[in-house]
């Protein structure tokens, strides 16, 4: 009996060493991550215009990275919070633990080199190899063209130092291992886009301003096949649940029938001092996590190419309830 015993425990302890072996080694080994590169990206003043304009209406990094009114209508940035982070995302949303934005100012930034940057945008580990949760999305950015991905790096060393107390993203198990895995190894560049292909242009800035992570519904962080922008894809609000719009070009449950002016004109709207500034009860009425304020901002020609590449994907039937209030209202 007791040699039972004895044999058992070695077992267990075998099995034990295996699983925390197991373990270090992963660790040590994830996420696989080449170095950053050893670059100076110098700000020139094309470059601090150009990164200003995509991080702001086009990539929407403070979208994300900044503190949201949303007692507002599309929640526009609280004064005085550009780019220092902090936003928290939670169960309560619907998310697998809690996610927080970071400070992208240089009172975080600064000691970190071009390089860090550039590979934490694109390929999504931090200065240290930790590695970022996909809602940052770096897979996204992995397709910017070189110039661009500079651009917002040189833009976003240039914003106002803010200091901020920030707290961890903390992920639940088992999401906290698996997202070691999903940093890419490096990041190639795209090639130039020929603007002059406005279809292939609009593809490009539906990439890298991640239509689709909203627009396309998702499960477990999978895009659902055949489902391309037909939208569908939740987000809980306190007053009830939001639904993406299906964007693909079905005449009666997408946009099929919207004319490129139309197109233009319903971003248009939020562009004004007036459309950034409407009240709404964040118990009570729909408000909307589609950045229509940062969005309105792009030029008759990215929307334009974002409008003919939309015209170009597959159309499919999904009809979307926009807004379903909580049983409580
Ligand atoms: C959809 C929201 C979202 C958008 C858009 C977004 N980010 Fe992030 N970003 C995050 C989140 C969330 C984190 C933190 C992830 C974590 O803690 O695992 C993050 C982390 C980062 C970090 C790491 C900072 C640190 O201290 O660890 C950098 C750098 C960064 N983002 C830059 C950018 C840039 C530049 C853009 C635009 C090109 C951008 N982000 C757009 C959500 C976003
Ligand atoms: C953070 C999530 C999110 C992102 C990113 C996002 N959308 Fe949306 N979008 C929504 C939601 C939710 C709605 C429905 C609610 C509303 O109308 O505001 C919507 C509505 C729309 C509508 C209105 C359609 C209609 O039938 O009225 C259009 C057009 C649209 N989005 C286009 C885009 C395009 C183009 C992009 C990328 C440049 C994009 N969206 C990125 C969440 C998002």
């Amino acid at each position: 009996m007791k040699k039972v015993f004895k044999i058992l425990g070695i077992v267990v302890a075998v099995i034990a060493v295996v699983i925390i072996g197991g373990l270090v080694y992963f660790n040590a080994s994830y996420p696989k991550v080449d170095p950053p590169k050893d670059i100076k990206i110098e700000a020139t003043a094309e470059r601090l215009s150009r990164g200003e304009y995509l991080a702001n209406h086009v990539a929407v990094c403070i979208d994300c990275h900044s503190e949201r009114e949303w007692t507002k209508f599309a929640g526009p940035i609280k004064p005085g919070t550009k780019g220092s982070g902090g936003e928290v995302f939670d169960e309560n949303m619907g998310f697998p633990g809690m996610v927080v934005t970071k400070n992208l100012t240089p009172a975080n930034l600064s000691s970190w080199t071009d390089g860090e940057i550039l590979r934490a945008v694109t390929c999504g580990v931090t200065k240290d190899n930790k590695a970022l949760f996909p809602m940052m999305p770096y897979m996204n950015y992995s397709n910017f063209m070189e110039e661009d991905a500079y651009s917002v790096v040189a833009y976003i060393r240039s914003l106002q130092p803010q200091e901020k107390e920030i707290p961890e993203t903390d992920l639940n198990f088992p999401l906290n291992l698996l997202v070691k895995t999903m940093p890419l190894k490096s990041y190639t560049p795209a090639k130039e886009i020929d603007k002059s292909n406005p279809a292939e242009y609009g593809k490009y800035l539906v990439t890298i301003a991640s239509c689709s992570e909203c627009h396309t519904q998702s499960n477990k962080g999978e895009p659902l096949p055949g489902m391309y922008l037909a939208g569908g894809q939740t987000f809980n609000f306190p007053a009830g649940v939001v639904s993406s719009a299906n964007i693909t070009p079905d005449a009666v449950t997408g946009i099929g029938n919207w004319t490129k002016e139309d197109f233009l004109n319903r971003f248009r709207f939020y562009n004004s001092e007036e459309a950034q500034n409407v009240p709404v009860n964040l118990e009570k009425d729909f408000n909307t996590p589609m950045p229509w304020l940062m969005y309105s901002g792009m030029t008759d020609e990215d929307l334009g190419a974002i409008y003919e590449y939309l015209r170009t994907i597959k159309p499919v039937n999904n009809s979307v309830n926009r807004f379903v209030p909580h049983q409580a209202n």
